[in-house]
């Protein structure tokens, strides 16, 4: 048991990967671990903006490195994972890297982009939990796995049907590994609400379709990233060391009603 206090959400000596750390969410959460004193192993596919994560971490006083990867390649994952261990073993991983292309009426989907939402988003996270879920068994290590899904992964959403699908999907994943994988490595997700990012600008950009999901808000507002990112820091940490297989949502009301 430790003191009661700060330090244990402290991320001093550990190492996190984490995806989608080129924008949006990911970065906001790649430079909180970092603040919080994790090494960070930015993932995604741009590199120059990778970069420019890395430095903000760097110009923090933190560390960082870029591992650049697209995660439906199996080759580029295991080159990144690699390449993250320069680091040290990575005691962290973060599963945010996603996308949604569609929105629309499911009737009007065609399954080539059903099936490349599900491939980013679910196919994806699987195949980087279980690199790292493999690497922590062979060194007989611990660690903590945080998915970026959504509150789409807890409730419905009205014409985002291949998303939605792909983030219930990443809460069975997250409560089912949490189960397999306890109690060396403890599994959870993150469900934010709308954030503002790249991601929501075609919504926000759409005044009616952006009024009617403030009408749905109950802080009457989207969230900027890093109100996301400290649930990030929370869940890696030992201040969660009992917490596994929950769906920490962070929406602004949203789900509560
Ligand atoms: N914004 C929201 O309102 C919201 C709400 C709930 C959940 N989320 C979730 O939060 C996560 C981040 O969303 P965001 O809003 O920050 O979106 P964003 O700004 O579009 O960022 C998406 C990130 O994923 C990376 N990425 C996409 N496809 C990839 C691939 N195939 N391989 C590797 N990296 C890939 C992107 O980097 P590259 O393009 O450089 O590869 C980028 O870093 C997503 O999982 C999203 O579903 C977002």
């Amino acid at each position: 048991m430790s003191e009661p206090g700060l330090d244990r959400f402290s991320l001093d000596g550990r190492v996190a990967l984490v995806t989608g750390a080129s924008r949006g969410i990911g970065e906001a959460i790649a430079v909180e671990l970092a603040a919080a004193g994790a090494s960070v192993a930015a993932l995604a596919r741009s590199e120059d903006d990778l970069d420019a994560t890395v430095e903000r971490i760097e110009s923090a006083g933190g560390e960082a490195i870029a591992c650049p990867a697209d995660v439906t390649d199996e080759e580029e994952v295991t080159v990144a994972f690699d390449a993250a261990e320069a680091l040290g073993p990575v005691d962290v991983l973060v599963n945010d890297a996603g996308t949604n292309p569609f929105f629309g009426d499911a009737r009007d989907l065609d399954i080539e982009t059903w099936e490349r939402i599900l491939s980013v988003n679910l196919t994806g996270a699987f195949r980087c939990a279980a690199a790292f879920g493999r690497r922590v068994g062979e060194r007989e290590g611990t660690g903590a796995v945080v998915n970026v899904a959504s509150v789409g992964g807890v409730v419905g959403l009205p014409y985002q049907t291949p998303y939605v699908a792909s983030k219930h999907a990443m809460v069975g994943m997250t409560r089912t590994l949490a189960v397999e994988w306890a109690p060396e490595i403890r599994v959870n997700a993150l469900a934010p609400g709308y954030v503002e990012t790249a991601f929501t600008a075609g919504v926000r950009e759409n005044d009616s379709i952006y009024e009617d999901l403030l009408d749905e808000i109950p802080q009457d507002r989207f969230a900027d990233p890093e109100e996301v990112a400290g649930a990030a820091v929370y869940l890696a940490s030992d201040a969660a060391s009992y917490t596994t297989g929950e769906v920490h949502v962070v929406d602004g009301g949203y789900a509560a009603h």
